[in-house]
């Protein structure tokens, strides 16, 4: 188990004012948070940009270390025994950091494994079978210059595992990848967790891939943990409003009136905006209710041209912010 208690991380970052002048002002990037991984469950944690998710990552795995409280993994302390927790835990970042691209991808492998004092022979056939199972057997002695996106990140998740981590952390994987590749690395992801029992802790903005992967999620707001639930209830609670965007030439008064009272019937909420050059105008619906036909029908009875419509699902950074509101209100 990898336990997470009370963990708060102040950063000291340098504000210059002026050219002599240097202040520091504190950010805290992490506050009192606790959370738990067991082997064999693959953990969310979830929110905006700046909510401490990699500083969060980066005290589990040894690269920073907590201003106060505890990070303990199968009962070795993360700051006292971080030789012994460092052979524990690694993780995979997304995009293309942390390779050596003048060497092939079974050299970036051996320096790696080289770092965390791997004996020869264990590497050696380690490295050959992380290989195989990442699909770069026979990229394997090519330059990593001349691997494509996919390979390298296919590269990225060989060097993450290869300490043979219990626990793993990905930080956003899937960014930036192609569809296909993105769904390879998921079901992968799925593998380690389930067939390999390591505990994993994934970070990420897609709804889909939070709901396709995690057994239990954690949301962080400003560093502070707002949430913790199964994503079935996470997306069951605040996933139903969608958004319903429609382009039309004008709206007259009265068509808007025949809409807003439409609208009260769905409990819906409207928003108009006009464009710039005053070409068109944008109505913006929101409801949790299949509304779109009703409303088409509605604009066409009124003689108006649609001349474009968005239906948007609704997105993993509007749940969180409408969670976080909810807790401040
Ligand atoms: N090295 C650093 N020095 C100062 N502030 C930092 C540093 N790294 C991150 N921060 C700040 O800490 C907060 C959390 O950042 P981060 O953990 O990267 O969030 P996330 O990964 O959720 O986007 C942000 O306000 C960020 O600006
Ligand atoms: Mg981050």
């Amino acid at each position: 188990m990898l336990i997470v208690d009370g963990v708060s991380k102040v950063y000291q970052s340098k504000v210059r004012e002026k050219l002599w002048k240097t202040t520091y002002k504190e950010v805290k990037a992490v506050e009192d948070l606790s959370f738990q991984i067991e082997p064999g469950k693959i953990i969310g944690l979830l929110g905006m940009n700046g909510a401490g998710k990699t500083t969060t990552i980066k005290m589990c795995t040894t690269l920073l270390e907590p201003n106060s409280g505890s990070i303990t993994v199968d009962g070795y302390d993360a700051v006292k025994d971080d030789r012994k927790v460092k052979s524990l835990v690694n993780m995979i970042a997304g995009g293309e950091r942390m390779l050596y691209w003048r060497l092939t991808g079974r050299e970036n492998l051996n320096y790696f494994g080289n770092l965390y004092g791997i004996k020869e022979a264990t590497l050696k056939q380690r490295i050959d079978l992380l290989l195989k199972e990442v699909g770069l057997e026979d990229a394997a002695d090519t330059p990593v210059e001349q691997y494509s996106k996919g390979m390298k990140q296919r590269l990225q998740i060989a060097r993450g595992l290869i300490n043979d981590p219990k626990y793993l952390f990905l930080d956003e994987p899937t960014l930036g990848l192609d569809a296909p590749i993105a769904k390879h690395l998921r079901s992968y992801v799925k593998t380690l967790a389930k067939e390999k029992n390591k505990g994993v802790l994934l970070t990420s903005h897609y709804i889909d891939e939070v709901e396709e992967l995690c057994d239990e999620v954690y949301i962080l707001d400003k560093g502070r943990l707002i949430l913790h639930d199964t994503p079935e209830r996470l997306t069951a609670s605040v996933f139903k409003e969608n958004s319903l965007h429609i382009w039309v030439p004008a709206l007259p008064n009265r068509t808007q009136k025949e809409l807003e009272k439409l609208l009260r019937t769905y409990h819906a909420k409207m928003e108009i905006k006009q464009s710039i050059d005053l070409e068109e105008i944008e109505i913006i619906i929101k409801t949790e209710q299949e509304i779109t036909s009703s409303v088409l029908a509605l604009l066409s009875n009124h003689q108006l041209t649609v001349l474009k419509l968005v239906v948007e699902q609704p997105k993993l950074e509007d749940a969180i912010l409408h969670l976080a509101e909810r807790r401040i209100g």
